[in-house]
Parts: C-alpha cells; structure tokens; sequence
C-alpha cells in the first residue's frame, strides 16, 4: 500500500497540522433578544440557555462576550402586543425602546459590530414581515417604504450593519439608496439573501412572539426545495449594493452556502437558526448527543460549506470552550 491516509491522523501535532478549517471567535455573531425595561431576564423556554435581556444586562452581556473575543452582536427587540400595529410604527419610531437602547449599546461599544434586523414581523399585529392586504397578501412595493424608514431608524442609532430579513424583492437597493440619500454611506448591508420558509424558526418566534397571525411567509420566503433559485437573489442583492450575502438557516442548507461561496466573492454568512439550536439542547439534555462536541462539529460544518461568519446562538458557549 503505497497511500495510508492514516499516516495524517497518527497523532494530534499532525492532526492540527493538516486541519483544513479552523474556527475563530471572530467568525461569530451573537443574536441577542432585547427586552423593553430595567433589570429584566427572562429565559426563552425552547431556546435553553439563551435570555431576553433588559438594555442594562444586555450591555453586561456584550461586555462578557468581547472579553470572550466576540465582537459582533444582531440585536432583536421583542415588542409588547400593545405596541403593534397594522404598519410596524413602532419600528422607525426613535423614541422607540429598541433604538433607545441601540444608540445606548453603540454609545458604550463603539467598537462592537452591531447589526440590526430589518422586517415588520416583531411590531406588526399580522406578524409577517411585509404588509398584509385585506386579502392576505404580502404587498411587496408598499413595504418597502417602512422597511426602508426602519432601516434608516436603525442606522441613526450607529447600527454598523443593516439585516434585512423580510425577503421583500428589491429591499436592498431601496434600503441601500435611502442610506446613502441620508449620509450613511459607510452602513453595511448584510442581505438575508437565501432565506428559506422553514420551520427551524420556531423557537425564535417563541422568543419574540412573533409567529404569523395568519397564513405562512412561503410567498416571500425561499421554497426548501430550490438550489438554484438561490443564484437568482445572490446575483440581484450583489447588484443591489448588498455587503455580505446570508444563507438561512444553515445546517440544513449546507449546499446553498457552499453555491454561494463558489460563485461570489462577497463574504458568505450562515444563519445557525434557533431550530437548530433547541434540537441539538433538546438531544444534549437528554443524554442523547454531547453538546460540545456536537456543537462544535456543526459550527465547523458551516465553516468548512464556506460562510465566512456564522450567526449563531451558540457564540458564547463556543467561545468559552475555545478559550
Ligand atoms: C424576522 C426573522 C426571523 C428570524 C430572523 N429574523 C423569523 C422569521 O422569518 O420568521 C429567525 C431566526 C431564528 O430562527 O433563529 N423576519
């Protein structure tokens, strides 16, 4: 036998040597769920180990996460029911929590990367994330206005990357002409790009209470099935002036990243959703999978698809086991 494959797996220096992909700290996004009020947690059941926090515990959070090595944050507010209406207002308003404590954030970590989510869902009574008509369609060009007027709200806080999630067409060039139109130039765009309509959402809807009222997002967001039709909204966000292209969720879209990855040059994100975050806790408690191992095999997963940065509720725990 003149090729032994063996011979690269015989001990651990050689191991680390010829290790092909290697995780950083520094690939991490860490979502966070932000509460309206003072001194409040409150865990989110189906997600164990992750918490809405309150702006105050939410700053001690980014604080202990930096120190970890862990820079970038994508904050989401969850919105009381009273504070929802037909147009997502509460989005774009600036005495609004959210944006409060945004700038609060930003003010305090100027050198954190914070990203902000842009869709209606979370302050809409209908929770999609467009309009909703009379008849139960999502009207795309209509709501691309709040959209926009939510994303310019978010960059006026110092946001560094906008995250328009909703899968609206031709959102980002809106969004991406109103920032500029406004001096905000240098805020980034990180397009949910291939977004699918899959049921790995769950817990987090739990998290924000934001599930649709009514119906399902399939007219807007990506049918599982299709590969190629990822190429299409890559090609239009990349002509569009989007700064990073995302696939979401990710385990189970491997092969989208790694299709992205190999035919565009604009950093790749995945989004390790919040699905695939409760199966691997749900198994983990149970004795069936050893969380750290697992955790780490799927984070490396994502990696070696070919995303270069992975949003995932797992950053902090990966990063201490890193450490
Ligand atoms: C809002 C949004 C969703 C997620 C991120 N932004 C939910 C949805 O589209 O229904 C899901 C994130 C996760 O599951 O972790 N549009």
């Amino acid at each position: 036998m003149l090729r032994r494959p063996r011979r690269n797996r015989k001990s651990t220096a050689i191991r680390d040597m010829v290790e092909e992909t290697r995780l950083s700290t520094k690939d991490f996004m860490y979502p966070l769920f932000l509460l309206e009020g003072k001194s409040k947690s409150i865990a989110v059941e189906s997600m164990p180990g992750i918490h809405r926090l309150s702006v105050d515990l939410m700053l001690k959070e980014i604080d202990t996460c930096m120190n970890l090595g862990i820079n970038a944050f994508d904050i989401f507010p969850v919105v009381d029911e009273k504070h929802k209406d037909k147009l997502a207002t509460k989005s774009h308003n600036p005495n609004f929590f959210y944006l409060q404590a945004l700038e609060e954030i930003k003010d305090k970590f100027p050198e954190a990367c914070i990203m902000t989510d842009v869709a209606m869902d979370p302050y809409s009574t209908d929770g999609h994330d467009g309009i909703v008509d009379e008849y139960g369609n999502i009207l795309n060009d209509e709501s691309l206005e709040v959209l926009g007027a939510m994303a310019l709200a978010q960059a006026e806080t110092g946001a560094d990357i906008i995250g328009p999630s909703d899968m609206m067409d031709g959102r980002v060039e809106y969004i991406r002409e109103i920032l500029d139109d406004n001096g905000f130039e240098d805020t980034s765009i990180m397009s949910y790009t291939a977004k699918y309509a899959s049921a790995f959402y769950g817990p987090f809807r739990d998290a924000l209470d934001s599930a649709p009222k009514s119906g399902d997002k399939k007219t807007y967001q990506m049918n599982p099935a299709n590969l190629r039709e990822a190429i299409i909204e890559a090609e239009l966000d990349e002509e569009e002036g989007a700064d990073f292209l995302m696939v979401k969720p990710a385990l189970a879209y491997l092969d989208v990243i790694k299709l992205l990855r190999d035919n565009f040059d604009l950093p790749i994100a995945a989004y390790n959703v919040s699905g695939e975050y409760a199966m691997l806790k749900a198994a983990a408690q149970k004795g069936w999978l050893d969380n750290d191992t697992a955790m780490m095999e799927m984070l490396l997963s994502m990696k070696r698809a070919g995303a270069k940065v992975i949003l995932t509720y797992f950053a902090k725990e990966a990063a201490l086991l890193m450490k």
